[in-house]
């Protein structure tokens, strides 16, 4: 869909001006970050590609903090089009006007700039950030997230000897633009070319490890539609956090990560000096996408040998099984925030279930999805500002209903109304034939 700033432009203050409303405790610290987002030649795929670069880096630089610090990013838009960057996982408490999707804040207009201000307020974890408009995350502009625990924090298991960002993720030869233009004519995104790790195609990237040290992989899927399945030749992967959540310490042989999500593993150099195969496949596809990267013993004796090994490819049963054998470690410590008694899970009578089913479809000639038949198009103005500052007539609260109801598909800006600290179940529902994480475009107000 065209971008309309003309609401945006207006009120572009706004969103300067609510920055300074922002409470940050004055004893944790800060960290400060300049970004300069620009266009330039990638070639992943042995192609030349118009990539988005954050300081002249594809994938862009990875974000270290620790629990509590305050994150000001200063964000210079040198693209000659709006751009907006969401912190995926990044809590926002009190903060949401700054998560960066259209809906809570205002894009950064070409050649202007715009300071976020993030607190990582009780969280640890892995996440990532990527761009929110446009299918700019086609071209780039994705880097990794970590917020360590406090150092007088105990982690539920020994110091890796190393910590690698692995952002894994479908990709296409064909530009941004080019994408987008697809679904604008009414078509489905076409089959991926390739599958990316860090940037890079196949055997572009390669971590090195000391024998017998066991490092820690912090694995995001940044792709924009496919379910990829991660494996080491060899190695086994003790998973040990997900999403900020420190995890019982299972281990799997594979992997399933779906788009959105992010996953912490430890492997253990525990093999003969070489280098091994590290696959990342796709999964429920009928032809396969495989890609591999290196893991780089420091003492190899030579280089990748023997096939890649393979993973589960379109069995759905063995990616729900691994979902649904992911637990909570609770006695783990880790900064974790209680809302309500969230210790009492199972106990607490739910007030409210909201059932969320998405269907695909056109409307008006163009490939849209939808939540409970509304597809989402922005409002002029971010709901979230429209909210701080009463303006009328933005959106309307239960713009979307509580249930699907197999309606068609239409356009609106969907809200829904929510009470302060009500227990609300949330039920994901796909009819669809291919494989989505939910990611919930509705604002619930209070
Ligand atoms: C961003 O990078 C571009 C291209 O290198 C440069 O022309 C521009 O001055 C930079 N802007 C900032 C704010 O650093
Ligand atoms: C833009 O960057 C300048 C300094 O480089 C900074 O002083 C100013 O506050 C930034 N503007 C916004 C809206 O973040
Ligand atoms: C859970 O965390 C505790 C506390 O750190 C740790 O001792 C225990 O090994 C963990 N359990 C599992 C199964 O990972
Ligand atoms: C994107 O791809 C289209 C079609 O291949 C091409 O015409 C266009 O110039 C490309 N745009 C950029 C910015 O590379
Ligand atoms: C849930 O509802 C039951 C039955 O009404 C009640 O006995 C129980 O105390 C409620 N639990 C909580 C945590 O409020």
């Amino acid at each position: 869909m065209p971008l309309n700033l003309a609401g945006c432009g207006l009120r572009a203050f706004f969103c300067i001006a609510i920055s300074f409303f922002c409470i940050v405790r004055a004893e944790d610290p800060y960290r400060f970050f300049n970004w300069n987002v620009t266009y330039g030649d990638i070639y992943p795929l042995g192609v030349r590609q118009q990539g988005i670069l954050i300081n002249g880096q594809f994938p862009g630089p990875d974000i270290h903090s620790v629990t509590n610090d305050n994150l000001i990013i200063n964000v210079f838009n040198s693209l000659p089009e709006p751009f907006l960057i969401s912190w995926n996982g990044v809590q926002q408490r009190r903060n949401s006007y700054e998560d960066g999707v259209w809906g809570t804040t205002c894009p950064i207009p070409p050649g202007k700039n715009f300071t976020y201000i993030l607190q990582v307020k009780d969280q640890i974890g892995s996440f990532y950030y990527f761009p929110s408009l446009a299918f700019h995350k086609a071209a780039g502009g994705f880097g990794g997230i970590r917020i360590l625990s406090r150092p007088l924090i105990p982690v539920p298991f020994p110091d890796p000897a190393g910590d690698y960002t692995v952002l894994i993720g479908d990709w296409y030869k064909a530009n941004h633009t080019k994408l987008k233009a697809i679904l604008d004519r009414g078509k489905k995104l076409p089959f991926p070319d390739g599958i990316l790790i860090n940037g890079r195609g196949p055997n572009g990237v390669s971590f090195t490890v000391d024998q017998g040290k066991t490092y820690r992989l912090r694995i995001s899927n940044v792709g924009l539609q496919n379910s990829l399945n991660f494996r080491i030749q060899g190695h086994k992967l003790v998973l040990v956090e997900v999403e900020g959540t420190h995890t019982l310490q299972t281990t799997y042989s594979s992997l399933d990560v779906h788009v959105g999500q992010s996953y912490s593993v430890l492997v253990t150099a525990d093999q003969p000096g070489q280098d091994y195969y590290i696959v990342v496949s796709s999964r429920f596809t009928t032809s396969i996408l495989t890609t591999t990267g290196v893991l780089h013993y420091s003492n190899s004796a030579g280089p990748v040998s023997g096939p890649p090994p393979g993973g589960p490819t379109i069995q759905v049963d063995w990616s729900l099984n691994q979902a649904r054998s992911i637990r909570t470690n609770l006695t783990a410590s880790g900064p974790r925030p209680n809302p309500q008694g969230s210790y009492h899970y199972g106990l607490i009578n739910t007030t409210r279930t909201i059932r969320l089913a998405n269907s695909a479809g056109q409307v008006n000639g163009k490939q849209r999805y939808a939540v409970n038949s509304v597809s989402f198009i922005p409002a002029d103005t971010p709901l979230k500002l429209a909210d701080y500052f009463n303006i009328e007539g933005v959106f309307r609260v239960g713009s979307i209903s509580n249930n699907p109801y197999g309606g068609g598909i239409y356009l609106d800006t969907s809200v829904m109304g929510a009470d302060f600290r009500a227990f609300v179940e949330i039920v994901f529902e796909n009819y669809e034939d291919i494989y989505r994480v939910g990611t919930l475009m509705a604002i619930l107000s209070s």
